[in-house]
């Protein structure tokens, strides 16, 4: 989604900003832009804001700056998904307020970059056109940008005060006045913001993300909800929400560890590749430290104890968007067999305004790759608005807002995550709800040492046994052949293995474009049926489980109708590839944490099958890595 990168220094800034939206392309974007303090790097120059902006890739900017010579010391940049206004250029951000009467079409004052949606943003445009402000886009940031400059009277930190004090929604601004070269002001509220300590020359940095600015500092503010914040030269100063410009509020600068190495591509030819790759290592960091189960797993980093919380529960309510949905529908399963404890899982987007039952002795469990998905970050407070207090948070990132506004929390150590399709931190959230569920089970009495000790060999043999799956790409890329060529699939699955079929469909769609369905299998002959012709394949995974049987009677149904399946077979399924039916035989794996196994050839068809059909696997069409926004 949209990312901000911004910067005081002495020296031209214009690269790193730039290499700092490259960073953050793989959050998905469809236009970009960057604009400078023209006098802020000679001062000979006449005051005034330049910039360049493009519905290109990043790349494309970084040309148009050096022919344009946009460059400056102090400068704000910006990486757009379009909400509000087609992705065009005159929409795309940094945005210029034209001061009132500025007929003439140069920039105004102000130039501001945003992340979020501003709700009211109809109402203050109408407000302000009133006034003589001439938009120039239909975007809500204009809106700021303008709003900013109505209130300006010599200071750009009290102009940003007072504006976002009649915002509604959701946002993460930088912001840069014409008459003030060496400052950018920033502020957030529902949106991420991070301030970066330079480390020399009295530069500071303002980013959406710490992974914009790896290689540039590593001392890192994580700002807070309602958090403003003065960037200038040789200093900064934050200001908490609601108090006054002259109280400047402590936050900790914390050491945060570049990701240099997850932007190098290996031998793979794309990012999702290279993570699919990368399992075995992300399951054995995200395991490594547990000799046990206990709750201390969980523990909350003010201290809140697991254990106590535990004992309190009797039911559990996962809430989730995408994938991470699918990793608590798996969950759901292991959640009621193994602890014996009701489970439910619920779409974040649609808890939060639905009218629900609240359980005040219900664990919310939010399960979220980045931490920072609007939707689940909502819905985890609409849960604590209702009275439930006891939350955890399955999370890949330790700074990050669910982290830190749940109680407890597991943090899987997936690495950073860089294809939009999420393949790594799908495994190692299965990796953490597995031990959760062990960690439930034995505060419920029912897990015995031995039992215990089984399931924790098994994990701990999970790499292993996810090497011995990978080994099955070739003949995943042979299926992959066939794939490319269909524009619709069907994905079965019982049981457990049922949100497995549901997350090799969504891999498909969101990579290659394939219209892909995923029922659990004893629904087929209640609709999907009538779409099965030699034209739709039927992907089925088929464990050696208790509905192994029932699964091989719903497989006959499609070859009956002409229906091609492809299946995933357990090694004692006796399901032979034969005419119509294509089998690959996984390798022999431990049960209870089989679909930690069967999604990983359902990743790499989608994957072939995208490369196959050339679309642009990392960044496919439309997605965004983190979604930031309602
Ligand atoms: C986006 C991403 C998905 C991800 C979902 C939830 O849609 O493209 O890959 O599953 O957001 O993200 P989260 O960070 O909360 O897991």
């Amino acid at each position: 989604m949209c990312g901000i990168v911004g910067a005081v220094s002495m020296r031209n800034i214009v690269p790193i900003l730039v290499q700092g939206l490259q960073r953050l392309e793989y959050r998905g974007y469809d236009s970009c832009g960057v604009a400078v303090h023209a006098s802020s790097l000679d001062a000979t120059r006449p005051a005034g804001l330049q910039r360049a902006r493009s519905t290109a890739r990043v790349a494309e900017l970084l040309e148009q700056v050096q022919t344009d010579r946009v460059d400056g010391a102090t400068g704000i940049a910006h990486t757009r998904w379009a909400t509000h206004g087609a992705p065009e250029v005159h929409n795309a951000h940094p945005h210029f307020s034209h001061g009132t009467g500025d007929a003439s079409g140069t920039p105004g004052r102000v130039a501001l970059v945003h992340n979020g949606i501003i709700e009211n943003h109809e109402e203050l445009r109408a407000a302000l056109q009133a006034r003589g402000y001439v938009f120039t886009s239909q975007t809500d940031t204009e809106v700021i940008a303008h709003l900013v400059d109505s209130h300006y009277s010599g200071d750009l930190f009290e102009a940003v005060q007072a504006a976002v004090a009649q915002l509604h929604g959701a946002y993460a601004i930088a912001v840069m006045h014409r008459d003030e070269p060496h400052r950018v002001v920033g502020a957030r509220a529902g949106s991420p913001l991070i301030l970066g300590v330079g480390t020399g020359g009295g530069e500071h940095f303002l980013a959406s993300d710490a992974m914009a600015l790896a290689g540039v500092t590593d001392q890192i503010v994580y700002l807070e909800e309602g958090d403003l914040v003065d960037l200038q030269l040789g200093r900064y100063w934050i200001v908490g929400k609601g108090r006054e410009a002259l109280t400047p509020a402590q936050r900790p600068v914390r050491t945060v560890q570049a990701h240099s190495g997850a932007a190098e591509l290996g031998p793979y030819r794309h990012y999702m590749q290279k993570e699919i790759f990368e399992q075995p290592r992300a399951i054995s960091d995200t395991l490594e430290g547990v000799e046990g189960i206990v709750p201390e797993l969980f523990d909350g980093a003010d201290g809140t104890a697991a254990w106590r919380v535990f004992k309190e529960i009797d039911s559990v309510l996962i809430l989730a968007c995408g994938t991470s949905y699918y990793s608590g529908c798996a969950a759901k399963y292991w959640l009621e067999e193994i602890a014996g404890i009701p489970t439910q899982v619920e779409v974040a987007s649609e808890y939060r305004y639905r009218t629900s039952v609240p359980n005040p002795r219900s664990l919310v469990v939010t399960i979220t790759q980045s931490g920072e998905t609007a939707d689940t970050l909502a819905a985890l407070r609409h849960a604590q608005s209702l009275g439930m207090q006891h939350t955890l948070t399955i999370c890949n990132v330790a700074t990050s807002a669910m982290v830190r506004e749940c109680k407890l929390a597991y943090i899987t150590r997936a690495g950073v995550e860089i294809g939009v399709a999420s393949t790594k931190a799908f495994t190692t959230q299965l990796a953490g709800l597995f031990l959760l569920t062990l960690a439930l089970a034995q505060s419920k009495g029912r897990l015995t040492p031995e039992q215990e000790a089984a399931h924790l060999k098994a994990m701990r043999h999970l790499p292993v046994a996810l090497q011995a799956v990978l080994a099955l790409e070739p003949q995943v890329i042979s299926w992959a052949e066939d794939f490319a060529r269909m524009e619709n699939a069907l994905f079965l699955g019982r049981g457990l293995h049922y949100p497995i079929a549901l997350e090799g469909a969504l891999k498909l769609k969101e990579i290659s474009y394939i219209h892909a369905e995923a029922y659990p299998a004893g629904e087929l002959k209640h609709g999907p049926l009538a779409l099965v012709t030699s034209a739709m394949p039927v992907v089925t995974v088929a464990p050696n489980d208790a509905l192994l049987e029932k699964l091989k009677s719903n497989m006959q149904e499609v070859r009956a109708r002409a229906g091609v399946l492809y299946v995933l077979a357990d090694a004692d399924t006796r399901i032979e590839s034969s005419e119509g039916i294509h089998v690959i035989r996984m390798p022999e794996h431990y049960g209870p944490l089989s679909p930690l196994l069967h999604v990983v050839p359902l990743q790499l068809l989608a994957y072939h099958t995208a490369c196959a059909r050339g679309t642009d696997v990392d960044k496919p069409r439309n997605l965004a890595k983190s979604v930031t926004v309602e």
